[in-house]
């Protein structure tokens, strides 16, 4: 049955571009959440206002719409170099954050949020590695942490599409600080290798703009050390064409085409292995290369991670549940992200 509107958690957006609009249609879906107040200096303009916004108020200026006063989360999805400052407007305005990755584009600017954060109990952030909230995730880790794989020793992830021409026409999406695959798409698998196999200790980078010609890198590999001691691989391109990477293998996202079955994470431990997300099992009691390996399938219920995310948002604007992802915890996504952009320099 739908909620009554009083009880849905009541919505703003700050910035109303490609990943904003894909928000208010995740919002729409929703019976935990209400979009009423969206953000984006275009309103101002003679921009044409997108079909999905036209029951919303809008404002050219967030201040202005912060100061409504009457929203309970803001979601922030304007670009990278804003994040901070936008996340903080919202905080002051006693109004909880969904901002999206990477939390900050450098660390200096990531510190006032972090220090706002531990100082005021009230400063509530999620940051938005949608991931996490998948449900073969949570199996994924759950098998890990039971020990079912043994000691993670090696892990391989993918991340490889094309982009189209069109996506590059946005000015920061082909220049740093904000963009680049890296700082766009591979914090992603960062995220959820940190998240599944621990911290990364060590990571070192390759990467090539040969495909775009490009201030920024169409393609990259890194090499990964973990706490646990544990070895990484990660390749990723955004010219290239594949099934492999979590927007093919998931329809956590209906912009992109669904291949489901198609892996993009192999974790092998001394006892057994998953692949993410089909979640396939494969493990021996006693570890031989000379035996063969039982297979087996976690089944998964009920994925759409966006819709989780934003039911786990509106729990934590109401005060119910603490942030899955905080922004102490993607501050270190990104901070492998950076000294692997930095290894490239080198
Ligand atoms: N979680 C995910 O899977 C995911 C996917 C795509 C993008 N993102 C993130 O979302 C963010 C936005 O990406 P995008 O591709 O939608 O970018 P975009 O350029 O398409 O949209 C950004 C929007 O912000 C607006 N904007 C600019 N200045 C603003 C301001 N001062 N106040 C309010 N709005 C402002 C722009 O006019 C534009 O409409 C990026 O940080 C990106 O990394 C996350």
């Amino acid at each position: 049955m739908a909620r009554q509107d009083a009880q849905r958690c009541r919505v703003g957006l700050i910035g109303a571009g490609t990943f904003g609009l894909r928000h208010s249609r995740f919002i729409a879906r929703s019976d935990r959440a209400g979009l009423v107040a969206v953000a984006d200096p275009t309103f101002g303009s003679d921009r044409p206002v997108p079909d999905e916004l036209r029951e919303v108020a809008r404002y050219a200026d967030h201040r202005e719409m912060l100061a409504r006063g009457d929203l309970d989360g803001v979601i922030v999805a304007s670009p990278s170099e804003m994040h901070v400052a936008h996340a903080l407007d919202c905080l002051d305005a006693g109004v909880a954050v969904l901002v999206e990755k990477p939390v900050a584009v450098d660390r200096e600017q990531a510190r006032p949020l972090l220090d706002r954060v531990a100082e005021d109990p009230r400063a509530r952030v999620l940051v938005g590695h949608h991931r996490r909230h998948h449900p073969a995730v949570a199996a994924a880790r759950s098998l890990i942490e039971e020990g079912r794989l043994g000691e993670i020793r090696a892990v391989a992830a993918v991340w490889a599409t094309h982009k189209t021409d069109a996506y590059f026409e946005i000015e920061w999406r082909r220049r740093r600080p904000g963009g680049g695959m890296l700082l766009i798409n591979l914090i992603h698998e960062v995220d959820l290798l940190r998240h599944l196999v621990g911290e990364i200790t060590s990571v070192q980078a390759i990467a090539s703009n040969k495909a775009r010609g490009l201030e920024v890198e169409d393609t990259a590999g890194l090499a990964l050390r973990f706490e646990n001691g544990a070895i990484g691989t990660l390749v990723g391109s955004d010219s290239a064409v594949s099934p492999w990477g979590w927007d093919q293998a998931t329809d956590d996202d209906p912009a992109f085409p669904y291949h489901p079955g198609q892996p993009c994470l192999l974790i092998a431990g001394s006892r057994g292995s998953v692949s993410v997300p089909d979640m396939t099992v494969f493990t021996q009691p006693e570890p031989s290369w000379l035996e063969p390996v039982a297979q087996s399938r976690v089944p998964v219920q009920g994925a759409d991670a966006f819709a989780r995310q934003l039911a786990h948002f509106a729990d934590v604007a109401a005060g119910r549940a603490r942030p899955l992802v905080t922004a102490e915890d993607a501050l270190r996504s990104f901070e492998v992200v950076r000294t692997a952009a930095q290894s490239l320099a080198g």
